[in-house]
């Protein structure tokens, strides 16, 4: 069979062809942070290993340590070698580390910022990067506009006719509404908006692309997908993890802004939008600001919300601390690691029917899914009896772990009585397919180098997605501590009892 990509017939814009970056260069800030260290760079190197970096990519680092090229390039190969999807190989790691190089200095130190221009310069004539070069700044949020500034004041932010200069942001992108317009200005003032590139690395999965291609491949789900069909959905992220050595980042932050205001509004976005008119970038991102514009906190918030905090106590057998025990938490924190909303779709298609957004810390399971959750059937020809064990039908994508799709429904249990229960029939990524999916950050880093915008949030976005979380902040910033709940357990009760009162249950994944 002749593959894709080395048949001399097949369209060159034929989306199955592999996508190789043009001439380029990528600087990460933050290269000794847990992010570089656990997903960019390994990311990098995969994409080296799939051939899908240009011959003279390089990767410049910049942190403040007082490093040689050398030892930054002993940082990349640790990394590589621990946590790169694909095997290590000798030849492509080589190739790679031709094009490291480090510079060392601090954000407010204009020299650094100029000594990075001039290596930035040197790379396009050593190794011809074409004087294209993408920032990705892998920092503290804090730190988001000095580093913009100093890109803009250093001149490493000018692109020209035939160069590009493109900006990467991790998130949070801004703590409410204001300030993400705030930090918005600063972006635009220094980068067009088509060359900022918010990470949002849910975007980046092949199981929420997937959701795309369920929604709008296939004639079996689209006529379901609505308010006349569906009950609720139940949008799930879950860590069974603590917040141990993280409290310079996530207090004061809490669990809404750390994940509901990008990745579950993200997937409520994908979930609940309509059909675009193609997947260009400018259609794509259209309807998801359509759909997030509709979107708004269903009341009352005392009701249709519930915030909690770990507790001390056992988990798997072992004895783990509270968040209040966590080194660098305030000893009053009231920082919540659990977080659960209500939001409603308001058009035609979903008016009615509850969004509901949940995500936590030290819950039970590590899990994220989207359970869309269909009405009962409107008669049961059958005895009560026989139907006691039939719950509602339930389409889950699981997002992480166990990637795939689950499809529960009635069935008749074997026998010579008429019993009813729940069956599932599952779709697995691991069974129907050979190739193991990307890791997100390899698609993003990817698309960044090809300047493909799609799986990047525009700023309207973000902007809308904190219009519909800041009333709930500021509802829960009136009261105080957030409700205790177990190690190990699904959060606190006011989350049962906020989905009880009105006749629904959460899944236990
Ligand atoms: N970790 C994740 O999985 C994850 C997931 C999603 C988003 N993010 C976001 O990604 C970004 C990085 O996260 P992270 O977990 O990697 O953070 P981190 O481990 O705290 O690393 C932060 C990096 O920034 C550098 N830095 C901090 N202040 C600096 C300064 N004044 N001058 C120069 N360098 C400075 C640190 O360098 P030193 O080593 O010299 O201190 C370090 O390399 C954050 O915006 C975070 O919100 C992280």
């Amino acid at each position: 069979m002749t593959r894709a990509w080395n048949n001399p017939l097949r369209d060159p814009r034929d989306k199955r062809l592999p996508r190789i970056a043009g001439p380029s260069s990528l600087v990460i800030f933050g290269v000794t942070g847990d992010l570089a260290r656990k997903k960019l760079m390994p990311a990098i190197y995969d994409l080296a290993h799939r051939g899908l970096l240009p011959a003279g990519f390089s990767l410049v680092g910049f942190a403040r340590r007082d490093w040689e090229h050398q030892d930054f390039g002993e940082l990349v190969h640790d990394s590589v070698k621990e946590h790169a999807r694909t095997p290590f190989k000798e030849s492509v790691w080589n190739r790679l580390a031709e094009g490291i190089r480090f510079v060392q200095g601090t954000f407010d130190d204009d020299d650094a910022f100029d000594r990075l221009a001039q290596t930035v310069k040197d790379l396009d004539a050593e190794r011809g990067t074409g004087g294209n070069t993408a920032f990705y700044l892998s920092i503290p949020p804090s730190a988001f506009p000095v580093v913009t500034k100093q890109l803009a004041r250093s001149g490493l932010a000018d692109a020209s006719d035939d160069t590009w200069r493109r900006v990467v942001i991790e998130k949070p992108f801004g703590r409410d509404l204001k300030s993400a317009k705030e930090l918005n200005e600063i972006v635009n003032d220094v980068f067009p908006e088509e060359s900022v590139f918010r990470i949002d690395h849910y975007l980046g999965k092949e199981t929420v692309q997937n959701l795309l291609a369920l929604r709008f491949a296939n004639q079996l789900f689209e006529p379901i997908w609505n308010a006349n069909y569906v009950d609720h959905v139940q949008i799930t992220m879950a860590e069974d993890i603590g917040l141990g050595g993280r409290a310079g980042y996530y207090d004061g932050i809490g669990a809404a802004r750390d994940v509901i205001q990008n990745h579950l509004l993200q997937l409520l976005a994908l979930t609940a939008m309509e059909e675009p008119v193609s997947f260009a970038p400018r259609a794509l991102r259209a309807e998801k600001v359509k759909v997030l514009s509709a979107t708004k906190p269903l009341g009352p918030l005392d009701e249709t919300t519930a915030r909690g905090q770990y507790a001390g106590g056992w988990q798997g057998g072992m004895k783990v601390p509270g968040l209040l025990q966590e080194g660098g938490f305030a000893k009053d924190s009231t920082t919540e690691t659990y977080a659960a909303v209500t939001l409603e779709v308001q058009n035609r298609r979903w008016a009615g029917v509850p969004f509901y957004l949940r995500t936590g810390k030290r819950l039970g399971r590590r899990v994220t899914e989207i359970a869309v959750v269909f009405k009962r059937a409107p008669h049961l020809p059958f005895d009560s009896t026989s139907t006691e064990e039939l719950g509602q039908n339930a389409l889950v994508i699981r997002v992480q772990p166990d990637e795939g799709i689950t499809l529960r429904f009635g069935s008749k249990v074997p026998g010579t009585t008429m019993e009813v229960r729940d069956v599932t029939m599952d779709f697995g990524y691991g069974h129907a397919f050979t190739e193991s999916s990307p890791e997100a950050y390899e698609r993003l880093i990817l698309d960044v180098l090809l300047g493909e915008p799609s799986l990047f949030p525009v700023n309207e976005e973000v902007e809308l997605s904190w219009e519909i979380l800041d009333p709930i902040l500021a509802h829960w910033a009136k009261k105080g501590a957030p409700e205790a709940y177990p190690p190990g357990s699904w959060g606190p009760p006011s989350a049962d009892e906020m989905l009880e009162r009105t006749g629904r249950n959460w899944r236990r994944p």
